[in-house]
């Protein structure tokens, strides 16, 4: 069983989708502990409720990134974390963190990379008129939303949808795409070789 730590700073519904999934007995992860930079975020409460040990780290204006990169990475130690899964951590991670979880940090991003980096992704593949949108889960690298592509997830879009409507269904793919991708990474299903991503199996969910 792979120890996973999950960096949040909000609602937590992929942190919820990853719980849910960690449940099954196959599941070949489990979520050590929590972390988010924010103090009211949903997800504490959510890893709380689960039973997660869950934690506020504040980065105070006078930290320097290093520092506070430093302590997080401590806080998941203890808990011997091997693999880090971003679900709505709203930092860029930089060399001091990705260099003591080399490829082995995972984000979530609501939409087929490379289309559609940074911010506000479902309203960019909304106002581009894209006909497919979907999610993406990657390897985190110091770029925003730059890393190598584990797998990804789409959908048609209905030209009825609003935005809303495109954000809430690209969130339940997320909710499916996680977690499979999350655990096939913790069964060594990928292969990085030369940046490139190689894969052993086949994802049983989109069969
Ligand atoms: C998700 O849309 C995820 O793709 C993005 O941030 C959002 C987090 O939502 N990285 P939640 O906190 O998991 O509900």
């Amino acid at each position: 069983m792979i120890p996973v730590g999950v960096l949040v700073s909000g609602r937590g519904s992929n942190l919820s989708a990853l719980l849910d999934a960690a449940r099954a007995p196959e599941c070949p992860y489990f979520i050590a502990c929590v972390i988010s930079d924010q103090p009211a975020a949903l997800a504490l409460e959510t890893a709380k409720k689960a039973g997660i040990p869950a934690f506020f780290h504040e980065k105070l204006p006078q930290m320097k990134k290093r520092e506070y990169e430093r302590e997080l990475v401590t806080r998941l130690r203890e808990f011997g974390v091997q693999v880090v899964a971003l679900a709505g951590f709203m930092r860029i991670l930089g060399e001091t963190f990705l260099a003591e979880y080399p490829n082995r940090v995972l984000n979530i991003h609501p939409s087929l990379l490379p289309a559609f980096p940074g911010l506000h992704a479902q309203d960019q593949a909304f106002r581009a008129q894209a006909r497919y949108a979907g999610c993406t889960v990657h390897l985190v690298d110091a770029g925003m939303d730059t890393g190598p592509i584990l797998d990804q997830a789409c959908l048609r879009v209905d030209r009825s949808w609003n935005a809303q409507q495109l954000a809430q269904h690209i969130l339940e793919l997320e909710h499916r795409l996680y977690p499979a991708a999350l655990a096939r990474f913790c069964r060594n299903e990928f292969r990085l070789e030369d940046g490139r991503v190689h894969e052993f199996s086949i994802p049983a969910w989109l069969e």
